[in-house]
């Protein structure tokens, strides 16, 4: 891919239909509402819902929350590494899977979402909604948002 110059956010979760696209729409409203003008994307670490919208259960309630998604699922590839400024994982498992893919020279991009936490100290990490209801997927909202919030004073 060409470079444009622009710093570049890469979130990453399991299944890239929770999580990681939620992380996305959330980022991208937040960021151009504080003015930066970044590039950001979202990938899994399975490729099992390659090219599929995120869940539904996901879309609904980020559009509740003022994030309309639009996002087709895509697995990591070796290029991500290199090409995006910062890779966040939303959980240990993903973090663990992204150092065994990554290549030495670029583990340094690699951090963890729960890191950027500014009001939430009861979570670790972002947990997976997948199996869970529907206060669960607005809980990640509610996580995203703060962790986002953190993101952006640490870029600007
Ligand atoms: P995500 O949630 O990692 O937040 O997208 C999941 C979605 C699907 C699966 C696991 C987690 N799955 O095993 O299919």
């Amino acid at each position: 891919m060409e470079d444009n110059g622009k710093y570049k956010i890469l979130f990453v979760c399991l299944g890239n239909i929770c999580r990681s696209p939620a992380a996305e729409g959330v980022m991208k409203k937040m960021s151009a509402d504080a003015g930066l003008n970044l590039e950001i994307a979202s990938c899994g670490l399975i490729s099992y819902h390659t090219g599929e919208n995120p869940d539904s259960r996901m879309m609904q309630t980020a559009r509740r929350r003022g994030y309309p998604l639009n996002h087709r699922a895509r697995k990591i590839e070796d290029s991500d590494f290199g090409y995006y400024d910062m890779i966040i994982g939303m959980d240990g498992d993903n973090i663990s899977r992204l150092r065994q893919l990554c290549p030495p020279q670029y583990r340094h991009k690699i951090h963890l979402m729960a890191d950027y936490f500014v009001n939430i100290s009861n979570y670790t990490t972002v947990p997976d909604p997948y199996y869970g209801d529907m206060e669960d997927f607005d809980n990640v909202i509610t996580l995203l948002e703060d962790a986002c919030a953190g993101l952006i004073s640490s870029i600007s």
